[in-house]
């Protein structure tokens, strides 16, 4: 009997056909976000469920559940950040838990830089001026912005998206400084020219352009706050494309109101789709709808990298890509 797997949204038609060749499974046709009540239960009906970064897979999705009463083995993650799936309770029953890393390091990476120049080079606010016809020709004093090429690009969080963003930034001219929890090897430094230092605040003070790309999740929960903000120089931008929490949104307008700082780009948000109504007011802040992974490629490889992960599971090996 092939096992029984629950695909929580909609993939690309080319990833839910393979997926289908190989399993029973059951997709979610109206790619409705689910319920906590919809997870618990599928929880008990399949072997493995297939989430991605909208699923709320918290302590309530896992509550009453026992190693009597679930019947997933596995959860395959669509996607590389997992911070929304309660990793106490999945390790409670006995869970193995993957995600989709490498593949979308790049596209993830490109969009930091779009941020990073959109809010720089005032492209939003450009590109409505434009649209509203309210644009009245070129002239020396308008719309100008910050110049990127030669400034420095601090990089909170050296894993793959953040050297990714590095070797962009590089390709303007731009001096690297890394904040990562972890020594990061000096060979590595070596290859991007790169300094690490030794905290948020002290890469905050040296970053025209602060660009974060460690994972979500409590132990991340605003790192990003007024603390660190007033540690910036006020010519310098956020660029936010890891989670919403880890910037004080609250902390951020402030920051934008009163001049603290440029500006910003955001491509995700804490309580995403939600957005905090202030930022959508300010001009000086670049918003984009989470795009970072979404490049049909992209989107393909990690739909198939999931489908290897549970592969490998079913077929009693271990998937290449666990993180429980
Ligand atoms: C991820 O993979 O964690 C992204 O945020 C969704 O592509």
């Amino acid at each position: 009997m092939k096992p029984k797997v629950i695909v929580t949204r909609r993939w690309p038609a080319e990833v839910e056909a393979r997926l289908q060749e190989k399993y029973d499974v059951t997709l979610n046709a109206s790619d409705h976000p689910m319920s906590v009540a919809e997870f618990k239960s599928a929880l008990q009906t399949y072997d493995a469920v297939l989430t991605t970064v909208t699923d709320g897979m918290t302590p309530d999705a896992f509550e009453g559940l026992s190693l009597e009463n679930v019947r997933t083995k596995i959860i395959g993650n669509y996607g590389v950040g997992f911070s929304h799936i309660d990793v106490s309770s999945a390790k409670r029953l006995n869970l193995t838990v993957t995600n989709t890393p490498d593949v979308l390091s790049e596209c993830t990476a490109d969009i930091a830089i779009l941020l990073m120049l959109m809010a720089a080079r005032r492209g939003g606010e450009g590109e409505r001026e434009v649209r509203s016809g309210n644009w009245t020709g070129w002239r020396p004093t308008h719309m100008i912005g910050s110049k990127v090429s030669g400034g420095v690009f601090g990089v909170l969080g050296f894993g793959r998206i953040g050297r990714e963003a590095a070797q962009r930034a590089m390709g303007f001219g731009m001096s690297i400084k890394v904040f990562n929890r972890s020594k990061v090897p000096s060979e590595v430094l070596q290859a991007f020219n790169a300094e690490q230092v030794g905290s948020i605040n002290e890469l905050a003070e040296a970053a025209d352009f602060l660009s974060l790309h460690c994972p979500g999740g409590a132990e991340n929960t605003h790192l990003i706050n007024a603390e660190v903000l007033a540690r910036m120089k006020p010519t310098g931008y956020i660029i936010n494309t890891a989670r919403g929490e880890v910037v004080d949104d609250v902390a951020l307008v402030e920051a934008l109101k009163n001049g603290v700082i440029a500006g910003a780009g955001l491509d995700v948000f804490q309580g995403e789709p939600a957005i905090n109504p202030d930022l959508l007011t300010l001009d000086n802040v670049v918003l984009l709808p989470h795009l970072g992974s979404a490049t049909s490629a992209t989107r393909e490889a990690m739909g198939f990298r999931v489908i290897e992960n549970i592969d490998a599971f079913f077929n009693g090996s271990e998937p290449p890509d666990r993180v429980v």
